[in-house]
């Protein structure tokens, strides 16, 4: 091989090495991002798994949420940028509006034509020293005439403006029939926050929601994050995270009419007020508190407020199938106090103990733990025989 061959050859050796370096280059993008997806969807699927062992038994197991107990987390309000029922209201108020603006300048443009008529025969008339200031106001009325423009013209826009408007509101009336409330801003402005969606669900999944129950949910959103002195570690509240924003698009598919338990606005009034309440407590003796007296008709409003309604009042209600609203003070006089182990209980103190510790008797059909645990820290005794005043007009 000659010298120059040589040369040649090292030129092509290098040519194609340098080939290779950038084929890898290239290439590497790509594997990262399978191997991110890939890492995802073990993330995705993690996040399946604690979300089915923490948290359908109050958001539900499609997510859609549990009427009364806990809001839909596959809710459109979460994920989208903006209500459409709101763009659609904000275009139907612009369209209003340039509408009247041109039905006005319309108008104008008569009663100023009108105007100019008289001026010009007041004109006609008038003497030669007031002529000057009749003619300043017959510019200003043509230069306001000018101003509007063609007449038909206007028609015309006012008339294609009524058509449109009437599409709108078909529109709005449309997004309204699927559950969109025009009213309502969207989950992150509702609550003000500046940040991702994410970042939303990590904090709220971390530290929870201590004050729901005064704005009538009957459990509180649990913290969960360890360093909140939940049961997570920070690995699984970030596959939880993940989980849940991999149903934007499932999501986005949704209207409101398709989830049974929206989200609720924070009580802003009234909340310290109640904080401060006395509470009955986890250990009290049913056997000596004194259960009379109450007000139905107040007990009927915490009925609602506390979400008692929800499950017992409401077809599909988690307990509406075995333990009704309906007939309860019958049953329990004639089924539930018949079984040995309420033995000495009094019809009051059964319903108490049912709504204080309801673990500590399951009734047939129903299942431990789906009944809230937690109002025997909500309720005051006060509200407990208002309940119990409600309960027993239901024979
Ligand atoms: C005891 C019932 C209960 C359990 C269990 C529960 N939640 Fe909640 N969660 C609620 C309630 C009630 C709210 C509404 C709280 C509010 O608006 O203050 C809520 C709110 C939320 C929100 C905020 C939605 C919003 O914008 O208001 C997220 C996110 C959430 N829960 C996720 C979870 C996840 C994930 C789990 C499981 C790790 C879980 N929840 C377990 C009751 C529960
Ligand atoms: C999340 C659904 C849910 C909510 C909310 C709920 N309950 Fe219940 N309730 C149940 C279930 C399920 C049972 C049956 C299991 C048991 O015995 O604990 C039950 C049982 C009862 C019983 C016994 C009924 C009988 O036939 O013996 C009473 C009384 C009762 N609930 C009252 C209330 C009151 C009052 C409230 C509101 C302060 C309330 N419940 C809220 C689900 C609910």
């Amino acid at each position: 091989m000659n010298t120059q061959n040589k040369i040649l050859l090292g030129i092509g050796f290098f040519v194609g090495i340098m080939l290779l370096v950038l084929w890898i280059v290239i290439n590497e993008p790509v594997r990262m991002e399978v191997f991110t997806q890939q890492w995802n969807g073990r993330s995705v699927e993690r996040g399946a798994e604690l979300y089915l062992n923490n948290c359908s038994s109050c958001h539900g197991q499609d997510a859609l949420g549990l009427a009364g107990v806990a809001p839909a987390l596959r809710n459109p309000y979460l994920f989208l940028e903006e209500n459409p029922a709101r763009i659609a209201k904000a275009g139907l108020d612009a369209l209003i509006k340039e509408k009247g603006d041109l039905e006005s300048a319309l108008q104008n443009f008569e009663s100023n034509a009108q105007q100019l008529a008289e001026k010009q025969k007041e004109l006609e008339a008038a003497p030669e020293d007031k002529k000057a200031e009749i003619q300043k106001e017959i510019d200003s009325l043509n230069a306001a005439i000018r101003l509007f423009g063609d007449r038909a013209e206007t028609e015309k826009k006012i008339s294609d403006l009524t058509n449109q408007i009437a599409e709108k509101q078909a529109e709005l009336d449309g997004l309204k029939a699927l559950g969109w409330d025009e009213t309502r801003k969207v989950r992150l402005k509702e609550m003000d926050w500046k940040g991702t969606l994410d970042g939303y669900l990590r904090s709220t999944l971390v530290s929870g929601r201590p004050l729901s129950i005064y704005y009538g949910w009957p459990g509180a959103m649990p913290a969960w994050g360890e360093q909140a002195g939940g049961p997570l570690r920070q690995d699984e509240i970030e596959n939880l995270v993940k989980f849940l924003m991999d149903y934007q698009d499932l999501s986005l598919k949704l209207t409101p009419n398709d989830i049974r338990q929206d989200f609720k606005l924070p009580a802003e009034k009234g909340a310290s007020a109640e904080a401060d309440k006395v509470v009955i407590g986890e250990n009290a003796d049913i056997m000596a508190l004194d259960l009379t007296g109450g007000n139905a008709e107040t007990g009927s409003t915490l009925y609602t407020k506390y979400a008692c309604a929800g499950c017992h009042s409401t077809p599909g209600g988690a307990a509406y199938s075995f333990a009704p609203t309906a007939g309860t003070f019958t049953r329990v006089e004639n089924v539930r106090l018949k079984d040995a182990a309420l033995e000495g209980y009094t019809p009051a103190q059964y319903l108490a103990e049912s709504i204080l510790y309801p673990n500590k008797y399951i009734v047939p059909g129903g299942t431990a733990g789906v009944m809230p645990q937690l109002f025997a820290t909500q309720l005051s005794i006060e509200e407990l025989r208002d309940i119990l005043a409600y309960i027993e007009t239901y024979k």
